[in-house]
């Protein structure tokens, strides 16, 4: 029962709404509006969701302002300096850090589900060699959803955990194929000797006539990439998850609307478009340039990058990846005049009036694109490898959703601004 309360008044008519206020663990309390449109006929109006707390989750927490970011309690920091990505997985889906038991448990059951269906590969050449990998992606995850439909009951929470281990373990699976398929490379089954990431890169790179000799760097890199990329409380793509699966919609069915989603270059898509932008920036001396076209208004060019709907600070991710880029660039021996370029551009912002007004730092994709760069892996690629690991957070998301008592179908509401009501007008007499 909550003690503190809003009360809301008409002033035309005088109507008050009591409503309870509700109080986190940690972050701003939310208002329970439940009872609006029954006491005042009303609905709340809030475009792009910058006031609504639209679940509630004890999954992630981030404070933009302060640049927290914590999964299950744990500071990203600690999770990426001391933990892999399977680990951290375990802890989206289960809530706690594995035991050791636990953790290979965990690990023998995600590859015992990597595989996929022999048919599912057809699937893929069905596509030209140089279609866009989310648009790929969005497909193949959908048809995954029919191999699995009629035995998984959304309401049986061992379904749910098995989904998230079949989710959680065919995603490498499901991406490396694209790269093969645009490659003209065979594709390659799992080799459940080698662990997670290891794998993904091996099914990624492998040549047929060559052993696959694993590069120690790049799977730091790689790891340390899919863990800031894990979950991120209820952005866009994780919204939409929820959504579609509030309508108790297939879980995969879900998943491939989460990476629709996260193809938008105002979210997943940024990495891509970082790496677009510096290429067309090309040299450290047309960044002012660019950096006046992103502040002009009547321009649709944006420093992609930069700015977060809910970080006003630097993004935790971001000053982790940062590091990561100069030691990995580094250790790989990799000459990127792009980081160079990337750098300056960053230096030149952080000491403009027009982003420090506004409080736009760069974000984790101002970043994760050079690493991923360094370690070959295709622009066109970056965006599948954010939904590979955010697939993660998705599914931990979608069991938390559907496991909390108050679970029901989303359906928000609008502000009708369209014509009144009219009769048919024949189309002979139309002008
Ligand atoms: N470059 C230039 N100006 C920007 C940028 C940018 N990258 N981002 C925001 N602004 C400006 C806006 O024009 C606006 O200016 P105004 O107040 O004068 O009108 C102000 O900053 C506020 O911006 P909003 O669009 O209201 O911010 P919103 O929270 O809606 O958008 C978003 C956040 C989509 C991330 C935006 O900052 C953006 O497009 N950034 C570039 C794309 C990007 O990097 N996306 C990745 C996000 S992180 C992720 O998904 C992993």
């Amino acid at each position: 029962m909550a003690t503190r309360t809003v009360t809301i008044t008409d002033n035309v008519s005088g109507k008050q709404v009591e409503c309870p206020v509700h109080e986190g663990q940690y972050g701003a309390p939310v208002i329970d509006l439940k009872n609006l449109y029954k006491e005042l006929g009303m609905f709340t109006f809030d475009i792009g969701y910058a006031s609504t707390a639209a679940c509630r989750s004890a999954i992630t927490y981030l404070d933009g302002e302060e640049g927290v970011l914590l999964h299950r309690g744990y500071p990203i920091e600690q999770l990426a300096e001391k933990s892999n990505f399977l680990e951290v997985s375990y802890l989206l889906v289960h809530g706690e850090l594995p035991t050791t038991r636990q953790f290979d448990e965990w690990s023998h059951a995600i590859k015992m589900h990597g595989m996929t269906h022999e048919h599912l590969s057809r699937f893929y050449q069905g596509y030209r060699y140089d279609a866009h990998p989310m648009s790929v992606l969005a497909g193949v995850c959908a048809a995954v959803a029919s191999y699995y439909h009629s035995q998984t009951d959304i309401y049986n929470p061992e379904d749910r955990m098995m989904t998230a281990r079949r989710v959680i373990a065919k995603m490498p699976n499901l991406v490396s194929k694209i790269y093969r398929h645009q490659s003209g490379l065979p594709f390659v089954y799992p080799d459940n000797a080698r662990e997670y990431v290891e794998n993904f890169m091996y099914m990624m790179f492998s040549w047929p006539s060559e052993p696959y000799v694993p590069n120690p760097v790049a799977l730091r890199a790689m790891n340390l990439l899919l863990i800031l990329h894990a979950d991120h409380e209820q952005n866009a793509s994780t919204s939409t998850v929820r959504l579609a699966g509030s309508a108790e919609t297939n879980p995969f069915a879900c998943v491939a609307a989460g990476v629709s989603t996260l193809w938008g270059k105002a979210h997943g898509g940024a990495n891509e478009a970082v790496i677009d932008m510096l290429k067309e920036i090309k040299d450290p001396k047309n960044i002012q340039k660019f950096v006046d076209r992103a502040k002009d208004k009547n321009d649709h060019a944006r420093l992609m990058g930069f700015g977060h709907r809910v970080y006003k600070n630097y993004d935790p991710r971001a000053k982790i990846i940062r590091a990561a880029c100069h030691d990995l660039l580094d250790e790989m021996h990799v000459d990127q005049p792009m980081f160079e370029i990337a750098m300056e551009l960053e230096r030149i912002a952080l000491n403009d009036d027009y982003f420090i007004s506004r409080k736009l730092y760069p974000n984790v994709d101002f970043y994760s694109g050079l690493i991923y760069q360094a370690l070959n892996i295709p622009t066109s690629m970056f965006t599948p490898m954010f939904a590979l690991a955010r697939s993660s957070g998705w599914i931990a998301q979608w069991m938390e959703m559907l496991s909390d008592g108050d679970f029901r179908i989303g359906r928000p509401r609008q502000l009708y601004v369209g014509a009144q009501k009219r009769d048919y007008v024949p189309v002979a007499a139309r002008k």
